[in-house]
C-alpha cells in the first residue's frame, strides 16, 4: 500500500490556506492509503519561539487537526519531537547533503531576506529535515501548497542520492500531492502574494464571524472594472480564489459574471465571501474548541501516534544504518 505524509509547522493557528492547500487533501487519501500527518516542531525552532508559544502551538495546530476531519485511528498523527528516529536519520542525510545546493534554495534565499539577524544553520538544512521526515515513513504522496514544491524537489534529489550512493532500492520518489493535479496557492486578504501566518493576511479556522467580516470587508479592492471581460488584477483576481474554494459554483459564476458585465459591487461581493467563508470556518470552530479542553483525548491521540511513528521510522533508520555500514561487534 503507498504511503501518504503531510506536516504543519506550529507557529500559530491552521488558516484557509493551510487547509485548502494541505489539509483537505490529506482527509480524502487517509480513507485508503498508510497515511501520516505530523507537527513540525523541530521546524518550528528556526524563528526561536519562547517555551510557552511553543507548546501552545503545538496544542493549537493538533486540536485545529482533528477538528478539520483527522482520524487518529485511520492516519497517525503525531508530533515530530516524540521520535527520536527523526533527528538521527537527518544527521546521516546531513552527510551526503551539499551547502551550495542548500544556499541556492529559494525558501533559504527568501529567509536571509527576511530574517538577516537569524540566519542559522537549521534553516540551511531545513529541507534536510523535511526530507527526513518523508523518507523515514518512505512516503510516495505528499499533500502539500505550492510553495513547498522545491522542497519536495530536494526530497526527491536526496532520495535518489541516497539509493544510488549505496546502490539500494530503498526510497521511493516522493511527490508533492493535490486531487485537483496543481498545487494550490491561497492568496493573502492584502492583494498580493500568499496567505501566511506571518503576513498578517490569513483568515484563521478560530477566528470569530465578526473577525472574519472585519478582515474581508478591509481587503484591498480598486475602483472597479471598466472594460467588459478585463483581466482580474491581482488582489481582484485573489478574492476570487478564495471564493472559488469556500463557495459553491453559482455563487461564483453569479460575481464573476458581474465582474465581466462591469457590474460587480464590491461591498456586497465582500459580504458573500465573509459569508461563505464562516460557513466553511462556523463548525469547526466550535469543534476546536470543544476538542482544545479536552487534555485527556489529546494526550491519548499524541501517545498512540508516537508509537505507531516510532514504529515505522525505527524500520527505515535500521535499514538506513545497515546500508551505510553500522555493524554491532
Ligand atoms: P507550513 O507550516 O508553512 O504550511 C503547512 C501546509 O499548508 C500549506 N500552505 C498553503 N497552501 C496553499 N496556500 C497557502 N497560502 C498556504 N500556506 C501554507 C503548505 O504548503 C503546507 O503544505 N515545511 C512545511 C512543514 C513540513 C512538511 C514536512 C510538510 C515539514 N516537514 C514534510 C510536508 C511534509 C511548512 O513549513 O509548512
Amino acid at each position: 500500500m503507498e504511503t501518504v505524509l503531510s506536516g504543519i509547522r506550529p507557529t500559530g493557528h491552521l488558516h484557509i490556506g493551510n487547509y485548502f492547500g494541505a489539509v483537505k487533501n490529506f482527509l480524502k487519501l487517509q480513507e485508503n492509503f498508510n497515511s501520516y500527518f505530523f507537527i513540525a516542531d523541530f521546524h518550528s525552532l528556526t524563528t526561536h519561539p519562547t517555551p510557552k508559544d511553543l507548546h501552545a502551538n503545538v496544542k493549537n495546530v493538533l486540536a485545529e487537526y482533528l477538528a478539520c476531519g483527522l482520524e487518529p485511528e485511520k492516519a497517525t498523527l503525531y508530533i515530530q519531537s516524540d521520535v527520536p528516529e527523526i533527528p538521527e536519520m537527518y544527521l546521516l542525510l546531513n552527510m551526503n547533503a551539499y551547502i551550495g545546493e542548500l544556499e541556492r534554495t529559494t525558501t533559504f534565499k527568501d529567509k536571509i531576506r527576511k530574517q538577516p539577524d537569524n540566519v542559522n544553520a537549521g534553516l540551511l538544512t531545513y529541507p534536510v529535515l523535511m526530507a527526513t521526515d518523508i523518507l523515514i515513513h518512505r512516503a510516495n504522496k505528499v499533500p502539500v501548497g505550492k510553495d513547498q514544491e522545491q522542497n519536495l524537489e530536494m526530497a526527491r534529489k536526496f532520495a535518489k542520492r541516497f539509493n544510488h550512493m549505496y546502490n539500494v532500492d530503498l526510497f521511493p520518489e516522493p511527490e508533492a500531492f493535490n486531487f485537483g493535479k496543481q498545487l494550490v496557492k491561497i492568496p493573502g486578504l492584502d492583494g498580493s502574494g500568499k496567505m501566511g501566518k506571518s503576513e498578517g493576511n490569513a483568515v484563521y479556522l478560530i477566528d470569530e464571524p465578526k473577525i472574519i467580516e472585519k478582515k474581508v470587508m478591509k481587503a484591498v479592492t480598486d475602483s472597479g472594472p471598466t472594460k467588459k471581460n478585463q483581466e482580474k488584477p491581482e488582489a481582484i483576481q485573489n478574492l476570487f480564489t478564495i471564493l472559488k474554494v469556500v463557495s459553491d459554483e453559482d455563487t461564483y459564476k453569479f460575481f464573476d459574471e458581474k465582474y465581466n458585465n462591469c457590474e460587480i459591487r464590491y461591498g456586497d461581493f465582500k459580504k458573500q465571501l465573509a459569508k461563505d467563508i464562516i460557513n466553511f470556518t462556523s463548525p469547526l470552530r466550535e469543534k476546536i474548541l470543544e476538542i482544545s479542553s479536552n487534555n485527556d483525548y489529546l494526550h491519548k491521540v499524541v501517545t498512540l501516534g508516537a508509537e505507531k511513528a516510532r514504529e515505522s521510522a525505527s524500520k527505515t533508520l535500521a535499514e538506513v544504518r545497515k546500508h551505510i555500514g553500522f555493524k554491532r561487534f
